[in-house]
């Protein structure tokens, strides 16, 4: 247990850093039962700064273990954000097939480039392991993938191609993607472009993740191709968009060229998966930087600036014969529940506010499960709320078709003029809709209806938010269930 994890505002359950700058999460990776999480980080200040990979390790997803730095800035540059690949063939030749090598595949940023107002200031390195993760060797033949003459060149993310038996790399190039093959991770090859007429382009593309999924219940696979965006976001700033659609090897064709969000909440950023995780798990694993650049350098935290989303299990369904993106929390998490903690509270028709009592439970660490039967009301939804009169409400509107996330009155916000708002997310609602949320601190995730749709928002409330309240207005709606659980810290 970490003595300064009760910060204000520190999450307890989350991963945060001890100290120190954290942006997007990187490489990862799971290899001999451990789940690695690199992270975009400067230790030496809460702002942004020059960038190295930080490190932790968890077995299950839910605690995790501080290491040491795993990248530092070289002649070459910062090291910015990237993946990391298990290299079971040895393809590289860095380790044996007995002792597969892990390797990492990151962005060199290279300042003087920068400072000398030129903007072909990146290229893409790597990095091995040959101890688990625990010490990394760069490549003395780096960079990997020298600068065509772009700006904004970034973001490798790597995944093993079975059918043409090569490495596949997803890199960011301004508003596009780029395909490049390989053959042994250190020579690349430059496949083919992907994204001038599709998606959003309201900012820069970074961070990609290209992986094949299944349909939920059909033998059809198709491929994701998660797409971050800074800004441009549906509520501001930066965001997660995808599109779904089939590769093979050399092209990426898109389903639609519509844009489709990962996550509509506004602080969700970056956010890509784990590779190599066993094909009897099956599970692509996601997590994302819980924050915004709109306002992450100026956020009222002292020691640290940043947290991860929880982990959530990504899944296609078919909507309406499109293959849709879901994201739930991961099955690990249920471990955070607090024995003896569960509170069942009686179903009830809500036409205005109800209190609900929740005796001891400790609501500003909790998850809560609840569903509602729509009936005329306009919108309805809960509140949290605490001694200051401070609130902040999740809800749907059945009169707007959409949900929400209001934090205008949800505590601190005088740091930015961009933070006080309300994020809304467009869905059509049946006859029930389901809520699943989790509450650390100073920061709630949504998923509604198995995570069709999902909105992560962070917030600073003066005082910790611990009373609930139901609501609806312009009507009548039925509130058919809610579980509610206090969750363990973690730290
Ligand atoms: C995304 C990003 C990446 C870059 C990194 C730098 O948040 O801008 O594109 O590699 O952060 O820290």
């Amino acid at each position: 247990q970490l003595d300064n994890f009760a910060e204000p505002y520190r999450p307890q359950f989350h991963f945060s850093p001890e100290f120190g700058w954290m942006n997007d999460p990187n490489g990862m990776v799971y290899y001999e039962g451990e789940y690695h999480l690199f992270y975009q980080y400067y230790p030496d200040s809460t702002v942004w700064g020059p960038m190295h990979w930080g490190h932790a390790i968890s077995t299950d997803l839910v605690h995790w273990e501080h290491q040491p730095i795993a990248l530092y800035p070289d002649s070459l540059g910062y090291i910015f954000s990237g993946s990391a690949v298990v290299d079971w063939n040895n393809t590289s030749g860095f380790g044996s097939e007995e002792n597969p090598p892990l390797i990492a595949i990151f962005t060199y940023h290279d300042m003087e480039i920068e400072k000398a107002g030129e903007l072909e200031d990146e290229t893409q390195g790597i990095a091995y392991s040959l101890d688990k993760g625990r010490s990394w060797i760069k490549y003395e033949g780096n960079p990997v993938v020298e600068n065509p003459g772009a700006a904004d060149f970034r973001d490798p993310n790597v995944i093993w191609h079975e059918e043409t038996q090569k490495w596949i790399m997803v890199l960011s190039v301004q508003d596009r993607v780029h395909l490049y093959s390989s053959e042994n991770l250190k020579e690349w090859q430059f496949e083919s472009e992907f994204g001038h007429d599709a998606g959003s382009h309201g900012g820069v593309w970074e961070c990609p993740d290209l992986f094949p999924l299944q349909v939920e219940g059909t033998d059809q696979t198709k491929w994701v191709l998660l797409l971050n965006i800074n800004p441009g976001g549906p509520n501001g700033g930066s965001a997660n968009q995808y599109f779904t659609g089939d590769f093979d090897g050399h092209t990426f064709v898109a389903d639609t060229k519509e844009t489709r969000w990962v996550d509509y909440g506004r602080d969700n950023y970056a956010g890509v998966t784990w590779s190599d995780v066993p094909k009897e798990d099956g599970r692509r694993i996601f997590i994302g930087w819980m924050s915004n650049w709109n306002y992450a350098q100026v956020v009222p935290t002292e020691k640290w600036r940043s947290a991860m989303t929880i982990p959530r299990k990504l899944s296609l369904k078919d909507e309406n014969g499109m293959a849709s993106l879901t994201s739930e929390p991961v099955s690990e998490l249920h471990a955070l529940r607090m024995a003896g903690s569960e509170k069942n509270i009686a179903s009830q028709t809500v036409s205005d506010i109800h209190t609900i009592d929740l005796g001891e439970l400790d609501l500003s660490q909790s998850e809560l499960l609840f569903e509602f039967q729509a009936g005329d009301s306009e919108s309805f939804g809960i509140s949290l709320g605490n001694d200051q009169d401070e609130m902040l409400k999740i809800g749907y509107s059945a009169e707007e078709k959409q949900l929400f996330v209001d934090r205008t009155n949800a505590g601190k916000s005088d740091f930015s003029s961009n933070f006080a708002s309300i994020s809304t997310a467009p869905y059509e609602a049946g006859d029930q809709i389901k809520f699943h949320i989790y509450i650390d601190v100073a920061s709630v995730e949504v998923f509604v209806d198995n995570g069709n749709r999902v909105l992560t928002e962070i917030y600073f409330s003066s005082t910790p938010m611990n009373s609930l309240k139901l609501f609806a207005n312009g009507g009548a709606v039925e509130l058919t269930s809610l579980t509610a659980h206090e969750l363990k810290r973690i730290w």
